[in-house]
């Protein structure tokens, strides 16, 4: 339907405004590399984020079907937005994770890595429970309803489109990629882009899990 279509529209054109907002801002913040709160030395490209209002509250389903909110993790959260099915940005990043996590070795006993997926209708409890075995053994996967899902995406001011491509049977994601570190009152310490390496970016969490104690 017409109608259907241009709301839609005018969706994608509120979200890409949110996201270059939001894109412009951490340009900004990059742009000044020693900013104060930048855990680690210049060159590394995590943002500080002071006064940035990304996260809040959430309910959301794990891997084993318990229903769970922000509350339920006590320590600090490396929190990662993407899909099952995807080809190859969501396993690298999680993998970057699971890489962090051992190498923060004691340190990440007080950060719990957290996968949530943009795609519910095809990331099922049991979907979601096979996949985060192939990473960090501590990974939960999140899921839950549509609206969960939407909220939290909210939250986090998460860019996700489904995309059709003509002549595929299935659809994929657009997504940005961004990990967040959560502190354990739920404050955003840190973001980590895809071009940060996993070892940076254990050396930053656990500089910021140092000041924060
Ligand atoms: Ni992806």
């Amino acid at each position: 339907m017409v109608k259907d279509r241009l709301i839609r529209f005018i969706v994608l054109v509120a979200v890409g405004l949110v996201l270059g907002g939001f894109i412009a801002l951490a340009q900004i913040y990059a742009g000044k590399g020693d900013a104060p709160g930048n855990g680690v030395g210049s060159g590394f490209s995590s943002l500080p984020m002071a006064g940035v209002q990304v996260g809040g509250p959430f309910t959301l389903v794990d891997q084993t079907g318990r229903t769970v909110t922000e509350k339920d993790f006590s320590g600090f959260k490396l929190i990662y937005f993407g899909f099952t099915f995807c080809p190859s940005v969501c396993p690298t990043e999680l993998q970057k994770i699971t890489l962090a996590m051992d190498a923060l070795g004691k340190a990440g006993d007080s950060v719990q890595p957290i996968f949530i997926t943009i795609d519910p209708e095809r990331d099922t409890v049991p979907v979601m429970r096979e996949y985060v075995k192939l990473f960090h053994p501590r990974l939960t996967g999140l899921t839950g309803s549509r609206e969960q899902i939407d909220a939290a995406i909210g939250a986090y001011r998460v860019y996700a489109a489904k995309v059709q491509e003509e002549g595929m049977s299935d659809y994929t994601m657009d997504h940005s990629s961004f990990i967040y570190l959560m502190s354990p009152d739920d404050r955003l310490l840190a973001i980590y882009k895809t071009q940060d390496k996993a070892d940076d970016m254990a050396k930053d969490i656990a500089a910021r899990i140092k000041s924060e104690s």
